[in-house]
């Protein structure tokens, strides 16, 4: 079975998408599916590549058992639209980011990761960068449902494949 690959997005990839990145595969392994899924994250900007996640972001997510200091943060490259089944982004303006370089032969679905949060109406992962702790939860907060939710998605979709 080929690996179902999943890349996060947002704008500097140094607090949502790592956060996206960090929860969705603690949960891939928990349900046992590490071997056949694979996560990434990247930002449209290419202002911290380089850098580990924020310290306020490593240390939210570290609060929830999540450990984040080993990620890196890279920008998009047009070969992920090809090399990804699903790029899931964080807001409407990095989707609009997205969609505009997304080339005419493109593989990944191409979406809001809150599409996946159907209890809230949020559609929107808000940008924590210049707000205080809570803005960090509320990350948190909405990452985690809509992983639960894409995490039935992708195993029903890899149980048609079996
Ligand atoms: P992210 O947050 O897109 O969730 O990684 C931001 C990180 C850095 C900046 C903005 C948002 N910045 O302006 O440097």
């Amino acid at each position: 079975m080929n690996t179902l690959r999943v890349l996060f997005v947002c704008l500097g990839n140094i607090c949502r998408s790592p956060t996206a990145q960090g929860v969705f595969e603690q949960r891939i392994e928990k349900h046992g599916l590490s071997s056949f899924v694979a996560a990434d994250s990247a930002g449209t900007s290419g202002w911290h590549i380089g850098k580990k996640p924020d310290a306020r972001t490593i240390s939210a997510a570290l609060g929830r058992g999540y450990r984040l200091e080993h990620l890196r943060a890279r920008q998009i490259d047009m070969t992920d639209f090809e090399s990804f089944d699903f790029i899931l982004v964080m807001d409407n303006d990095n989707l609009r980011e997205m969609e505009a370089l997304k080339p005419a032969k493109c593989r990944a679905s191409l979406r809001l990761l809150l599409d996946y949060a159907k209890k809230s109406d949020v559609s929107n992962v808000p940008d924590p960068y210049y707000g205080g702790h809570d803005g960090f939860e509320l990350v948190l907060d909405l990452i985690e449902e809509a992983c639960d939710e894409f995490i039935g998605v992708i195993q029903h979709q890899l149980s048609r494949n079996d």
